[in-house]
């Protein structure tokens, strides 16, 4: 046979051991990105080679079955999968083909975006206003009966609301896990020394398909539907966003996240605007969907064997992907915390290229069982650096190599400790460490510390190996001379250098103490510490009763604060970084107790704002705000800057108070007596 026909089945076996652990065992062992990969490799193989096209292919069929411990339902109406595209061409032409389908080729078609939650799919049958049968989706054919669990899942939604409710109504929707419902899930199932689940999704299918309806009710799981399947004694209305809307008015969840979109251009705007929240979002999406709304045009257009021609799920970026670790190396931090770091072949994931991933610990390098020459399953999602989730066991080769943890530090040979019960393992080698030397010395240098242009870390590493300085006060001692002397060095850069060290000298007391380094003073601690404090002279002499008493300041951090500065060393550097010229703007110290117009409010930002993002969100904060990324009913506040666009809709909508720029500004420097007072103006 030819070798086309070989790939095929290969890729038909793969796809069948991957289909069995995601839909049976709810435990998949590579991420989508690398299943969507396998399935568009079928898809164009059996194209290019018709001949071996087979209906049992798993590009013809939607991937899970049904399991034999439940009972078996034979869904009325099939229940389909989607179709993807990855890219704008790939919208295109599922636009054309709709305009064509729909004779409508110079008009813009009307969609309805949605979510593509990243859950699992039921069918739910209500006869007479309640809920009769549950199913998963299983084959797309039959499924799994799972109408007591879903009862639990449904709650009040078990019995549809309003008077006039349809003699059978079938809805379609998905079963998800928030977050941060799935972090708890997995704090608890780790105290019981219980398998974590791998992500939300999973976490949910496993509640979900559980034999004893009792141990789903006490797993929070949510739905939202998105189709109607059979209805008998109404007819449905004429668009899919009415038919959302009804489900709405019958009591059944459906997401807010919902837009109706005109063309390509609509949709991918959609597209953006849901990409951009993705990570404040509470729960998992992979995609966006888009569907033509005119359920008459749905008719016409039908499906193909596995899903509605009428649809689309735009996929996002991949935020897994699989990779090899090449080797494991120990990196030794600033504090001396030394860390496995795994260095992987570079993959492309969550939009960056990827090439290392810290293991933590070694709990933690136990916990996967990860060896060199593993292939491994890399997460990145948002601004979260990078994580190794899990190993590819079915792929681990006879070569792979156990990585031993080393007992001394492999920069300056101290012993290396353990603390906190085995957690964190640190150099005992203090600044006698070069390591830790370097680390302190680039952490003083980096953007959001003294922010010293050009000081790069190959710098750094130089000007410590040739002893030319020991702490970070000696970085103002450099003469142009000295930094001319090093490698690769110019005459133009060593200028810049020097006049780079001598700009950062005026800086602000928050980003002074941040690049002290004190151990567990992040930017936020050295704001709050800078802004109640107010100056270093008392930072220096403060008493751990005084930190306290400080909003989100806690006894371990006063602790961690004083003993930083306890240290004859430490001081030494202080007063000799004073005394090189590094001075700040006086700070405008905090009042105690004034409660400000947005504490304890929830608060959202959209359109552009004239100060950057950050630093509306950092003000927001302080004012003891939270900030969150969509706009719901639970939004105090949403401040709307220029061109701001779907979020400020949203906000009419629900009755949210708007804010602009100028106002936020006004009410920022407030307090909640006088705010009271300007609103009665
Ligand atoms: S509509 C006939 N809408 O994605 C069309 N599906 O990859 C049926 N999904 O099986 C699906 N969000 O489990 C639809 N807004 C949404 C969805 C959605 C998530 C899931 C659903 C489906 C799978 C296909």
């Amino acid at each position: 046979m030819s070798s086309a026909y070989h790939q095929i089945n290969e890729l038909k076996e793969k796809l069948e051991y991957h289909n069995y652990r995601y839909y049976v065992l709810d435990d998949p062992e590579v991420p989508d990105s690398v299943y969507d990969r396998l399935m568009r490799s079928l898809m164009n193989l059996e194209e290019a080679h018709p001949e071996h096209l087979l209906e049992n292919s798993p590009s013809q069929k939607v991937g899970g079955y049904a399991v034999r411990s439940f009972a078996e339902v034979v869904h009325r109406q099939p229940m389909r999968s989607l179709s993807n595209g990855f890219s704008k061409q790939e919208l295109d032409s599922f636009d054309r083909r709709i305009r064509e389908g729909v004779g409508q080729e110079e008009r813009e078609i009307q969609y309805v975006a949605e979510p593509k939650l990243d859950g699992l799919a039921v069918s739910l049958r209500y006869e007479n206003g309640w809920l009769v049968q549950a199913a998963t989706r299983g084959d797309g054919k039959s499924g799994e009966n799972i109408t007591q669990n879903m009862r639990q899942v449904l709650g009040d939604a078990t019995q549809l609301a309003g008077e006039a409710v349809p003699e059978v109504i079938e809805v379609r929707g998905e079963v998800f896990m928030s977050k941060r419902d799935f972090a708890t899930l997995n704090d608890f199932q780790r105290s019981k020394e219980r398998k974590p689940f791998a992500n939300p999704r999973n976490a949910a299918a496993g509640s979900l398909r559980q034999l004893d309806p009792a141990v789903t009710k006490s797993r929070p799981l949510s739905i939202y539907c998105y189709a109607i399947g059979e209805v008998v004694g109404v007819s449905l209305p004429s668009t899919h966003w009415q038919s959302l809307q009804w489900l709405r008015s019958l009591g059944l969840p459906v997401t807010e996240l919902l837009a109706q979109v005109n063309g390509v251009d609509g949709c991918l705007e959609y597209y953006n605007e849901i990409l951009q929240q993705r990570d404040d979002l509470p729960f998992d999406i992979d995609g966006v969907v888009y569907k033509v709304s005119r359920l008459d045009w749905q008719d016409d257009l039908g499906f193909t064997a596995k899903a509605p021609r009428w649809a689309l799920a735009h996929k996002f970026p991949a935020q897994e992907e699989v990779t090899i670790v090449e080797n494991v190396e120990i990196q030794v931090g600033r504090t001396g915390a030394v860390t496995p770091v795994a260095r992987l072949k570079p993959v492309f994931v969550g939009g960056v290229t990827v090439s290392n991933a810290t293991l933590h610990n070694q709990q933690e390098m136990d916990r996967l069982d990860i060896h060199i020459g593993d292939y491994v399953v890399v997460r990145r999602a948002g601004d979260v650096i990078p994580e190794v989730v899990s190993v590819v066991m079915s792929q681990r080769s006879e070569e792979v190599r156990k990585f031993i943890f080393p007992h001394k530090c492999p920069v300056c040979f101290s012993p290396i400790v353990s603390e906190e019960g085995g957690i964190i393992a640190r150099c005992s080698g203090g600044l006698f460490c070069s390591a830790q030397k370097k680390e302190s010395i680039k952490h003083f240098a980096s953007r959001k510390a003294m922010d010293i242009e050009g000081l790069g870390n190959k710098l750094v590493d130089q000007l410590v190996e040739d002893e030319l300085i020991d702490d970070v006060a000696d970085l103002y001692g450099l003469t142009v001379q000295t930094i001319k002397s090093l490698e690769r060095m110019g005459e133009k850069s060593a200028n810049n250098l020097s006049q780079a060290l001598n700009a950062s000298k005026k800086t602000t007391l928050a980003r002074f103490l941040y690049g002290l380094g004190i151990p567990l003073v992040g930017e936020t601690t050295a704001e709050t510490l800078s802004l109640y404090l107010g100056d270093l002279e008392t930072i220096m002499n403060v008493e751990e009763d005084h930190l306290i008493s400080i909003p989100d300041i806690g006894p371990i951090v006063s602790r961690s604060v004083v003993a930083f500065f306890k240290q004859t060393h430490n001081k030494a550097v202080v007063e000799k970084l004073v005394a090189a010229g590094v001075f700040w703007p006086l700070v405008e110290k905090k009042i105690d107790n004034k409660q400000s117009v947005f504490s304890s409010k929830t608060v959202v930002l959209t359109g552009s704002l004239s100060m950057p993002r950050t630093e509306a969100k950092t003000l927001l904060k302080s004012l003891g705000a939270k900030v969150t990324g969509s706009v719901s009913s639970k939004t105090d506040y949403l401040i709307a800057g220029e061109d701001a666009g779907s979020k400020m809709e949203k906000a009419e909508k629900l009755g949210v108070e708007i804010l602009d720029e100028g106002e936020f500004i006004r009410l920022s420097s407030l307090d909640v007596l006088s705010f009271a007072d300007v609103s009665k103006e």
